[in-house]
Protein backbone atom coordinates (compact mmCIF):
# COMPACT_ATOMS: atom_id res chain seq x y z
CA UNK A 1 0.00 0.00 0.00
CA UNK A 2 1.67 3.37 -0.60
CA UNK A 3 2.40 5.68 2.28
CA UNK A 4 1.33 9.51 2.48
CA UNK A 5 2.44 12.00 4.39
CA UNK A 6 2.86 11.94 7.68
CA UNK A 7 -0.36 14.33 9.08
CA UNK A 8 1.08 16.26 12.02
CA UNK A 9 -2.73 15.79 13.48
CA UNK A 10 -3.64 12.18 12.50
CA UNK A 11 -7.43 12.96 13.57
CA UNK A 12 -7.57 16.16 11.67
CA UNK A 13 -6.91 15.17 8.23
CA UNK A 14 -9.54 17.65 6.87
CA UNK A 15 -7.71 20.96 6.79
CA UNK A 16 -4.90 19.05 4.85
CA UNK A 17 -7.80 17.88 2.48
CA UNK A 18 -9.16 21.23 2.34
CA UNK A 19 -6.06 22.87 1.13
CA UNK A 20 -5.38 19.96 -1.51
CA UNK A 21 -8.85 20.38 -2.87
CA UNK A 22 -8.19 24.04 -3.29
CA UNK A 23 -4.27 23.81 -4.59
CA UNK A 24 -3.87 20.61 -6.16
CA UNK A 25 -7.40 18.62 -6.39
CA UNK A 26 -5.36 15.46 -8.76
CA UNK A 27 -1.66 15.36 -6.88
CA UNK A 28 1.06 13.05 -8.05
CA UNK A 29 3.31 12.57 -5.27
CA UNK A 30 6.73 12.64 -6.89
CA UNK A 31 8.38 10.40 -4.73
CA UNK A 32 5.78 7.38 -5.02
CA UNK A 33 4.72 8.04 -8.60
CA UNK A 34 1.40 7.95 -6.84
CA UNK A 35 -1.62 9.86 -8.10
CA UNK A 36 -3.97 11.48 -5.46
CA UNK A 37 -7.43 12.96 -5.76
CA UNK A 38 -9.57 14.86 -3.33
CA UNK A 39 -12.67 16.37 -4.63
CA UNK A 40 -15.65 14.68 -4.34
CA UNK A 41 -16.60 14.83 -8.73
CA UNK A 42 -13.17 12.97 -8.97
CA UNK A 43 -13.49 10.66 -6.33
CA UNK A 44 -16.77 9.82 -7.85
CA UNK A 45 -15.09 9.28 -11.36
CA UNK A 46 -12.02 7.08 -9.91
CA UNK A 47 -14.04 4.78 -7.27
CA UNK A 48 -17.06 4.26 -10.10
CA UNK A 49 -14.99 4.14 -13.86
CA UNK A 50 -14.21 0.71 -13.44
CA UNK A 51 -13.17 0.25 -17.09
CA UNK A 52 -11.04 3.18 -16.52
CA UNK A 53 -9.40 3.18 -12.79
CA UNK A 54 -9.16 -1.12 -12.33
CA UNK A 55 -9.74 -2.47 -8.91
CA UNK A 56 -7.01 -5.17 -10.12
CA UNK A 57 -4.30 -3.72 -7.60
CA UNK A 58 -1.15 -5.92 -8.37
CA UNK A 59 -2.34 -7.14 -11.77
CA UNK A 60 -1.42 -10.91 -11.80
CA UNK A 61 1.04 -10.45 -9.38
CA UNK A 62 -0.24 -9.22 -6.74
CA UNK A 63 2.36 -8.55 -3.42
CA UNK A 64 2.74 -11.14 -0.75
CA UNK A 65 0.11 -9.29 1.70
CA UNK A 66 -2.44 -8.57 -1.20
CA UNK A 67 -2.52 -12.13 -2.35
CA UNK A 68 -5.24 -12.90 -0.31
CA UNK A 69 -7.56 -11.05 -1.40
CA UNK A 70 -6.27 -10.79 -5.03
CA UNK A 71 -8.95 -13.25 -5.46
CA UNK A 72 -11.59 -11.53 -3.84
CA UNK A 73 -14.26 -9.51 -5.10
CA UNK A 74 -12.57 -5.91 -4.05
CA UNK A 75 -9.56 -6.79 -6.10
CA UNK A 76 -11.37 -7.73 -9.10
CA UNK A 77 -13.02 -6.22 -12.63
CA UNK A 78 -15.69 -7.22 -14.37
CA UNK A 79 -16.72 -9.95 -15.86
CA UNK A 80 -15.12 -11.76 -13.06
CA UNK A 81 -16.39 -9.46 -10.32
CA UNK A 82 -19.97 -9.71 -11.29
CA UNK A 83 -20.02 -13.52 -10.97
CA UNK A 84 -18.36 -13.25 -7.98
CA UNK A 85 -20.38 -10.65 -6.07
CA UNK A 86 -23.58 -12.21 -7.53
CA UNK A 87 -22.60 -15.41 -5.48
CA UNK A 88 -21.72 -14.06 -2.41
CA UNK A 89 -24.68 -11.95 -2.56
CA UNK A 90 -27.50 -14.92 -2.31
CA UNK A 91 -25.60 -15.60 1.04
CA UNK A 92 -25.50 -12.09 1.60
CA UNK A 93 -29.05 -10.90 1.48
CA UNK A 94 -30.68 -7.49 3.45
CA UNK A 95 -33.20 -10.12 4.33
CA UNK A 96 -30.39 -12.55 6.17
CA UNK A 97 -28.44 -8.98 7.99
CA UNK A 98 -31.89 -7.92 8.96
CA UNK A 99 -32.93 -11.42 10.78
CA UNK A 100 -29.76 -10.72 12.57
CA UNK A 101 -31.65 -7.29 14.41
CA UNK A 102 -32.24 -9.39 17.67
CA UNK A 103 -29.11 -11.37 18.28
CA UNK A 104 -27.36 -7.93 17.43
CA UNK A 105 -29.93 -5.96 20.19
CA UNK A 106 -29.03 -9.17 22.76
CA UNK A 107 -25.09 -9.22 22.03
CA UNK A 108 -25.01 -5.46 22.98
CA UNK A 109 -26.72 -5.74 25.68
CA UNK A 110 -24.59 -8.30 27.27
CA UNK A 111 -21.39 -5.74 26.61
CA UNK A 112 -22.95 -3.07 27.88
CA UNK A 113 -24.54 -5.03 31.02
CA UNK A 114 -21.21 -5.36 33.01
CA UNK A 115 -20.07 -1.89 32.65
CA UNK A 116 -23.45 -0.01 33.01
CA UNK A 117 -23.45 0.60 36.58
CA UNK A 118 -19.52 1.89 36.62
CA UNK A 119 -19.81 5.37 34.41
CA UNK A 120 -17.15 4.97 32.80
CA UNK A 121 -15.60 2.82 30.18
CA UNK A 122 -13.71 2.33 26.75
CA UNK A 123 -16.25 2.34 24.50
CA UNK A 124 -14.01 0.69 22.09
CA UNK A 125 -12.80 -2.07 23.95
CA UNK A 126 -16.29 -2.96 25.81
CA UNK A 127 -18.51 -2.19 22.31
CA UNK A 128 -17.96 -0.90 19.43
CA UNK A 129 -14.68 -3.29 18.74
CA UNK A 130 -16.31 -6.98 19.74
CA UNK A 131 -19.98 -6.28 18.55
CA UNK A 132 -18.83 -6.64 14.83
CA UNK A 133 -16.22 -9.44 15.41
CA UNK A 134 -18.90 -11.30 17.11
CA UNK A 135 -21.68 -10.94 14.22
CA UNK A 136 -19.27 -11.25 11.57
CA UNK A 137 -17.74 -15.00 14.00
CA UNK A 138 -21.37 -15.86 14.21
CA UNK A 139 -22.33 -15.24 10.66
CA UNK A 140 -19.09 -17.21 9.94
CA UNK A 141 -20.14 -20.17 12.02
CA UNK A 142 -16.70 -19.37 14.18
CA UNK A 143 -16.13 -20.75 17.16
CA UNK A 144 -16.52 -18.04 20.20
CA UNK A 145 -13.22 -19.50 21.65
CA UNK A 146 -11.20 -18.38 18.67
CA UNK A 147 -12.62 -14.40 18.60
CA UNK A 148 -9.46 -13.17 20.21
CA UNK A 149 -7.13 -14.83 17.19
CA UNK A 150 -9.48 -12.94 14.85
CA UNK A 151 -8.37 -9.38 16.77
CA UNK A 152 -4.69 -9.61 16.50
CA UNK A 153 -5.06 -11.00 12.59
CA UNK A 154 -7.06 -8.10 11.85
CA UNK A 155 -5.15 -5.10 13.70
CA UNK A 156 -2.02 -6.76 12.29
CA UNK A 157 -3.47 -6.73 8.51
CA UNK A 158 -5.21 -3.09 8.86
CA UNK A 159 -2.09 -1.73 10.02
CA UNK A 160 -0.48 -2.69 6.80
CA UNK A 161 -1.26 0.47 5.59
CA UNK A 162 0.79 2.28 8.41
CA UNK A 163 4.05 3.83 6.63
CA UNK A 164 7.02 1.25 8.28
CA UNK A 165 5.18 -1.22 9.21
CA UNK A 166 6.47 -4.34 9.87
CA UNK A 167 6.04 -6.58 7.09
CA UNK A 168 7.24 -9.70 8.52
CA UNK A 169 4.16 -9.74 10.99
CA UNK A 170 1.48 -9.15 7.83
CA UNK A 171 2.51 -11.99 6.02
CA UNK A 172 2.90 -14.39 9.46
CA UNK A 173 -0.85 -12.88 10.08
CA UNK A 174 -2.00 -13.63 6.36
CA UNK A 175 -0.79 -16.98 6.67
CA UNK A 176 -2.01 -18.08 9.83
CA UNK A 177 -5.48 -16.72 8.77
CA UNK A 178 -5.41 -18.57 5.60
CA UNK A 179 -4.53 -21.70 7.34
CA UNK A 180 -7.25 -20.85 10.05
CA UNK A 181 -10.04 -20.40 7.17
CA UNK A 182 -8.86 -23.87 4.84
CA UNK A 183 -9.47 -26.00 7.97
CA UNK A 184 -12.66 -24.21 8.44
CA UNK A 185 -14.15 -24.56 4.72
CA UNK A 186 -13.03 -28.32 4.91
CA UNK A 187 -15.03 -28.70 8.14
CA UNK A 188 -17.98 -27.26 6.51
CA UNK A 189 -17.59 -28.98 3.31
CA UNK A 190 -17.72 -31.89 5.27
CA UNK A 191 -20.68 -31.11 7.53
CA UNK A 192 -22.88 -27.80 6.08
CA UNK A 193 -24.46 -25.62 8.58
CA UNK A 194 -26.62 -23.39 9.02
CA UNK A 195 -23.51 -20.25 8.22
CA UNK A 196 -22.09 -17.90 5.73
CA UNK A 197 -19.42 -20.04 4.94
CA UNK A 198 -21.60 -22.95 4.09
CA UNK A 199 -24.06 -21.11 1.79
CA UNK A 200 -20.94 -19.78 0.02
CA UNK A 201 -19.71 -23.49 -0.67
CA UNK A 202 -22.99 -24.20 -1.45
CA UNK A 203 -23.98 -20.80 -3.85
CA UNK A 204 -23.27 -21.44 -8.01
CA UNK A 205 -24.23 -19.04 -10.95
CA UNK A 206 -23.79 -20.61 -14.69
CA UNK A 207 -22.77 -23.72 -12.95
CA UNK A 208 -19.77 -22.78 -11.23
CA UNK A 209 -18.94 -22.01 -7.53
CA UNK A 210 -16.47 -20.38 -5.66
CA UNK A 211 -12.84 -22.07 -5.79
CA UNK A 212 -11.69 -22.34 -2.58
CA UNK A 213 -9.26 -19.74 -3.00
CA UNK A 214 -11.92 -17.38 -3.61
CA UNK A 215 -13.39 -18.35 -0.75
CA UNK A 216 -10.36 -18.17 1.67
CA UNK A 217 -10.15 -14.52 -0.26
CA UNK A 218 -13.69 -13.54 0.84
CA UNK A 219 -13.85 -14.84 4.11
CA UNK A 220 -10.75 -12.60 4.99
CA UNK A 221 -12.02 -9.60 2.97
CA UNK A 222 -15.03 -9.85 5.57
CA UNK A 223 -13.21 -10.24 8.69
CA UNK A 224 -10.84 -7.38 7.83
CA UNK A 225 -13.63 -4.98 5.74
CA UNK A 226 -16.19 -5.46 8.40
CA UNK A 227 -14.67 -5.10 11.40
CA UNK A 228 -12.53 -2.56 11.78
CA UNK A 229 -14.81 -0.30 9.95
CA UNK A 230 -18.20 -0.57 11.98
CA UNK A 231 -15.94 -0.17 15.50
CA UNK A 232 -15.05 3.35 13.81
CA UNK A 233 -18.54 4.30 12.85
CA UNK A 234 -19.39 3.52 16.14
CA UNK A 235 -16.88 5.31 17.92
CA UNK A 236 -17.01 8.03 15.14
CA UNK A 237 -20.34 8.32 16.25
CA UNK A 238 -19.99 9.21 19.58
CA UNK A 239 -17.07 11.43 18.83
CA UNK A 240 -19.83 13.50 16.82
CA UNK A 241 -22.74 13.10 19.10
CA UNK A 242 -20.78 14.27 22.13
CA UNK A 243 -19.02 16.96 20.72
CA UNK A 244 -21.70 19.07 19.76
CA UNK A 245 -24.04 20.42 22.10
CA UNK A 246 -27.59 19.06 22.21
CA UNK A 247 -26.99 16.48 19.91
CA UNK A 248 -27.07 13.68 21.84
CA UNK A 249 -30.14 14.86 23.66
CA UNK A 250 -31.91 15.31 20.50
CA UNK A 251 -31.17 11.86 19.27
CA UNK A 252 -32.57 10.23 23.04
CA UNK A 253 -35.83 12.36 23.06
CA UNK A 254 -36.49 11.28 18.56
CA UNK A 255 -34.56 8.13 18.12
CA UNK A 256 -35.75 7.85 14.64
CA UNK A 257 -33.33 10.58 13.89
CA UNK A 258 -30.67 8.14 14.77
CA UNK A 259 -30.54 6.57 10.89
CA UNK A 260 -29.91 10.27 9.44
CA UNK A 261 -27.27 11.26 11.63
CA UNK A 262 -25.46 8.05 10.97
CA UNK A 263 -25.17 8.82 7.54
CA UNK A 264 -24.15 12.43 8.71
CA UNK A 265 -21.34 10.30 11.08
CA UNK A 266 -20.16 8.29 7.62
CA UNK A 267 -20.09 11.60 5.51
CA UNK A 268 -18.00 13.50 8.98
CA UNK A 269 -15.74 11.31 10.07
CA UNK A 270 -15.68 8.42 7.08
CA UNK A 271 -14.30 4.87 8.53
CA UNK A 272 -12.52 4.71 5.48
CA UNK A 273 -11.24 7.82 4.47
CA UNK A 274 -8.98 6.22 0.80
CA UNK A 275 -9.56 3.38 -1.75
CA UNK A 276 -6.96 2.57 -4.33
CA UNK A 277 -7.25 1.69 -7.91
CA UNK A 278 -5.02 1.62 -10.76
CA UNK A 279 -5.78 3.32 -14.28
CA UNK A 280 -6.47 0.80 -16.80
CA UNK A 281 -5.29 3.02 -19.75
CA UNK A 282 -3.97 6.75 -20.24
CA UNK A 283 -6.57 8.76 -19.04
CA UNK A 284 -7.70 12.24 -17.77
CA UNK A 285 -8.20 13.42 -14.52
CA UNK A 286 -9.30 16.81 -14.31
CA UNK A 287 -6.53 19.09 -16.24
CA UNK A 288 -3.78 16.16 -15.35
CA UNK A 289 -2.81 13.81 -17.67
CA UNK A 290 -2.64 10.15 -15.82
CA UNK A 291 -0.52 7.01 -17.45
CA UNK A 292 -1.58 3.48 -17.65
CA UNK A 293 -0.64 1.80 -14.78
CA UNK A 294 -0.88 4.40 -12.68
CA UNK A 295 -1.58 3.78 -9.00
CA UNK A 296 -4.51 6.01 -7.69
CA UNK A 297 -5.70 6.88 -4.13
CA UNK A 298 -9.80 8.16 -4.27
CA UNK A 299 -10.01 9.89 -0.95
CA UNK A 300 -13.14 9.13 0.32
CA UNK A 301 -12.84 11.90 3.51
CA UNK A 302 -11.82 14.56 1.36
CA UNK A 303 -14.56 14.33 -1.27
CA UNK A 304 -16.96 13.99 1.78
CA UNK A 305 -16.22 17.15 3.02
CA UNK A 306 -15.96 19.00 -0.27
CA UNK A 307 -18.22 22.19 0.02
CA UNK A 308 -19.25 22.14 -4.05
CA UNK A 309 -21.45 18.89 -3.03
CA UNK A 310 -22.34 19.84 0.93
CA UNK A 311 -23.03 23.19 2.13
CA UNK A 312 -20.96 23.99 5.47
CA UNK A 313 -19.25 21.11 4.93
CA UNK A 314 -17.32 21.38 8.29
CA UNK A 315 -20.33 21.21 10.17
CA UNK A 316 -22.25 18.37 12.00
CA UNK A 317 -25.71 18.61 10.57
CA UNK A 318 -27.97 15.77 12.06
CA UNK A 319 -30.49 16.53 9.74
CA UNK A 320 -28.26 16.83 6.73
CA UNK A 321 -30.38 16.23 3.40
CA UNK A 322 -29.79 15.77 0.78
CA UNK A 323 -26.11 13.59 1.81
CA UNK A 324 -24.80 11.61 -0.74
CA UNK A 325 -21.73 10.68 1.36
CA UNK A 326 -19.19 8.52 -0.63
CA UNK A 327 -18.31 6.41 2.80
CA UNK A 328 -19.21 3.23 1.16
CA UNK A 329 -17.70 3.59 -2.30
CA UNK A 330 -19.97 4.00 -5.10
CA UNK A 331 -20.54 1.99 -8.40
CA UNK A 332 -20.33 -1.87 -8.61
CA UNK A 333 -17.93 -1.87 -6.02
CA UNK A 334 -20.63 -0.60 -3.19
CA UNK A 335 -19.88 -2.06 -0.26
CA UNK A 336 -21.91 -5.50 0.50
CA UNK A 337 -21.38 -4.79 3.99
CA UNK A 338 -23.45 -1.49 3.91
CA UNK A 339 -26.66 -2.88 5.46
CA UNK A 340 -25.24 -4.43 8.20
CA UNK A 341 -23.02 -1.69 8.91
CA UNK A 342 -25.72 0.88 9.46
CA UNK A 343 -28.01 -1.83 11.53
CA UNK A 344 -25.04 -2.34 14.08
CA UNK A 345 -24.64 1.19 14.33
CA UNK A 346 -28.08 2.00 14.81
CA UNK A 347 -28.73 -0.73 17.14
CA UNK A 348 -25.61 0.04 19.85
CA UNK A 349 -25.66 3.78 19.33
CA UNK A 350 -29.28 3.47 20.23
CA UNK A 351 -28.48 1.40 23.31
CA UNK A 352 -25.72 3.97 24.01
CA UNK A 353 -27.88 6.75 24.35
CA UNK A 354 -30.64 5.20 26.20
CA UNK A 355 -28.23 3.33 28.72
CA UNK A 356 -25.57 5.85 29.56
CA UNK A 357 -26.59 9.11 30.48
CA UNK A 358 -24.97 12.42 30.16
CA UNK A 359 -22.27 10.34 28.09
CA UNK A 360 -18.98 12.50 27.36
CA UNK A 361 -15.72 12.01 26.33
CA UNK A 362 -13.35 11.76 29.38
CA UNK A 363 -12.06 15.41 28.82
CA UNK A 364 -8.19 14.56 30.05
CA UNK A 365 -8.12 11.38 27.32
CA UNK A 366 -5.03 11.79 24.73
CA UNK A 367 -7.47 10.24 21.49
CA UNK A 368 -5.00 8.53 19.35
CA UNK A 369 -5.94 7.43 15.76
CA UNK A 370 -5.75 3.87 14.93
CA UNK A 371 -2.71 2.96 12.31
CA UNK A 372 -3.78 3.26 9.02
CA UNK A 373 -4.03 5.47 6.31
CA UNK A 374 -7.07 3.80 4.87
CA UNK A 375 -9.05 3.37 8.14
CA UNK A 376 -10.15 6.17 10.39
CA UNK A 377 -11.21 6.07 13.81
CA UNK A 378 -9.70 6.29 17.51
CA UNK A 379 -7.81 3.36 19.28
CA UNK A 380 -9.52 4.14 22.58
CA UNK A 381 -11.97 6.17 23.60
CA UNK A 382 -12.43 6.85 26.98
CA UNK A 383 -15.90 8.15 27.97
CA UNK A 384 -18.20 9.16 31.79
CA UNK A 385 -21.95 8.94 31.86
CA UNK A 386 -24.09 9.32 35.28
CA UNK A 387 -24.68 5.44 36.84
CA UNK A 388 -27.49 4.69 38.61
C1 LIG B 1 -19.00 1.52 8.42
C2 LIG B 1 -18.59 0.40 7.96
C3 LIG B 1 -18.07 0.18 6.57
C4 LIG B 1 -17.52 1.07 5.68
C5 LIG B 1 -17.29 2.57 5.87
C6 LIG B 1 -17.19 0.33 4.47
C7 LIG B 1 -16.64 0.89 3.33
C8 LIG B 1 -16.48 0.24 2.13
C9 LIG B 1 -16.04 0.87 0.91
C10 LIG B 1 -15.64 2.32 0.75
C11 LIG B 1 -16.05 -0.08 -0.06
C12 LIG B 1 -15.74 0.14 -1.55
C13 LIG B 1 -14.39 -0.38 -1.94
C14 LIG B 1 -13.98 0.02 -3.35
O1 LIG B 1 -14.67 0.79 -4.02
O2 LIG B 1 -12.93 -0.45 -3.77
C15 LIG B 1 -16.48 -1.33 0.56
C16 LIG B 1 -16.57 -2.53 -0.10
C17 LIG B 1 -16.86 -3.71 0.55
N1 LIG B 1 -17.27 -3.86 1.86
FE1 LIG B 1 -17.49 -2.42 3.23
N2 LIG B 1 -17.54 -0.98 4.66
C18 LIG B 1 -18.08 -1.11 5.92
C19 LIG B 1 -18.58 -2.27 6.48
C20 LIG B 1 -18.58 -3.50 5.88
C21 LIG B 1 -19.09 -4.70 6.46
C22 LIG B 1 -19.78 -4.79 7.83
C23 LIG B 1 -18.86 -5.70 5.56
C24 LIG B 1 -19.19 -7.14 5.63
C25 LIG B 1 -19.56 -7.80 6.65
C26 LIG B 1 -18.23 -5.11 4.40
C27 LIG B 1 -17.87 -5.79 3.27
C28 LIG B 1 -17.46 -5.20 2.10
C29 LIG B 1 -17.18 -5.95 0.88
C30 LIG B 1 -17.28 -7.45 0.70
C31 LIG B 1 -16.80 -5.01 -0.10
C32 LIG B 1 -16.37 -5.28 -1.55
C33 LIG B 1 -17.53 -5.11 -2.49
C34 LIG B 1 -17.14 -5.24 -3.94
O3 LIG B 1 -15.95 -5.10 -4.29
O4 LIG B 1 -18.03 -5.52 -4.77
N3 LIG B 1 -18.07 -3.76 4.63
N4 LIG B 1 -16.75 -1.10 1.89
Amino acid sequence: MVPYPALEQPLNPFPRYEAMRRSEPVFQDQETGVWHAFRYDDVQRVLSEHATFSSRIGGDNPSETGQLFAASLINTDPPRHRQLRSLVTQAFTPRAVEALAPRISDLTDELLDPVVSAGTADLIEQLAYPLPVIVIAELMGIPAADRDRFKQWSDVIVSQTRPGADESSHTAAHREMAEYFMGMIEQRRRQPGDDLISALLGAEIDGQKLSVIELLGFCSLLLVAGNETTTNLIGNAVLCFTETPGVAESLIAEPARLPQAIEEVLRYRSPVQSMYRISAVETTLRDRSIPAGSPIVAWIGSANRDGEQFPHPDVFDVGRSPNRHLAFGQGIHFCLGAPLARLEARIALQAVLSRLPGLAVDPDAQLERMESTIVFGVKQLPVAWRAA
